[in-house]
């Protein structure tokens, strides 16, 4: 039987699926990885909440280093973070979305989303959740194809906390149509 050809074991196949994973955006490069150690400060920097935030700083860190937070990068510039871990009943569960404020409503966090999708649709299903409140990822997660599948109230006071899920497409839950790419940054080469 021939040996399975995975990234790891051909260097050739990791430059590949390296290229694979740079997209062009806005006529430049953008490219979405783990994070690692050496982009702490930037996250911090990025997340204004966690500047302030000891809990968020460790809950980044721990991120971080159980290679469960992905970074958005243009032109060797952090624009986007998200968390995904298999910690909600073991299944694949988005913990945090975050686009730096000046760089909203340009599809980062689309695109960063659609990239955890397909992480988390490879064990069929996706989870999140986010607060009543927050209109922006509750609309976000409505494009994108998520079900509301329940709330739990009094995490935070009087702003229940609304959960969400994404089955594998099949012909029961129809895949979404793709990223929307916003004018300005259009191309031909995205694959998510
Ligand atoms: C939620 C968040 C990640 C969205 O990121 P973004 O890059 O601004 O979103 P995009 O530009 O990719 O927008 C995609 C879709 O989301 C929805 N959306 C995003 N921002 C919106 C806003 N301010 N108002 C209404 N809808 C919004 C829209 O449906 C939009 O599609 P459209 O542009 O075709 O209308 C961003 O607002 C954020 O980082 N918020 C702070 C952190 C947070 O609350 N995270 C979620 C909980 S973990």
């Amino acid at each position: 039987m021939p040996s399975q050809q995975t990234e790891q074991n051909n260097p050739l196949l990791a430059t590949a699926y390296s290229r694979a994973r740079m997209v062009a955006f806005g006529g430049s490069t953008m490219h979405i990885r783990r994070a690692t150690v050496k982009d702490y400060r930037e996250l911090i920097a990025v997340d204004r909440l966690a500047r302030s935030s000891r809990d968020r700083k460790l809950s980044l860190r721990r991120a971080i280093a159980e290679q469960a937070a992905y970074v958005l990068v243009q032109r060797d510039c952090l624009l986007a973070y998200a968390i995904l871990r298999r910690s909600f009943f073991h299944r694949p569960f988005v913990e945090m979305l975050y686009v730096a404020e000046t760089e909203r409503r340009k599809g980062y966090g689309e695109l960063l989303l659609a990239r955890l999708e397909a992480k988390g649709l490879q064990h069929a299903e996706i989870w999140t959740s986010t607060n009543r409140s927050n209109k922006p990822m509750r609309r976000l997660l409505k494009k994108r194809g998520f079900m509301f599948t329940g709330r739990v109230c009094r995490l935070d006071k009087g702003d229940a906390e609304l959960f969400y899920c994404k089955k594998r497409p099949n012909k029961i839950n129809p895949p979404p149509p793709g990223p929307r790419l916003h004018a300005h940054a259009r191309s031909d080469v995205y694959q998510p």
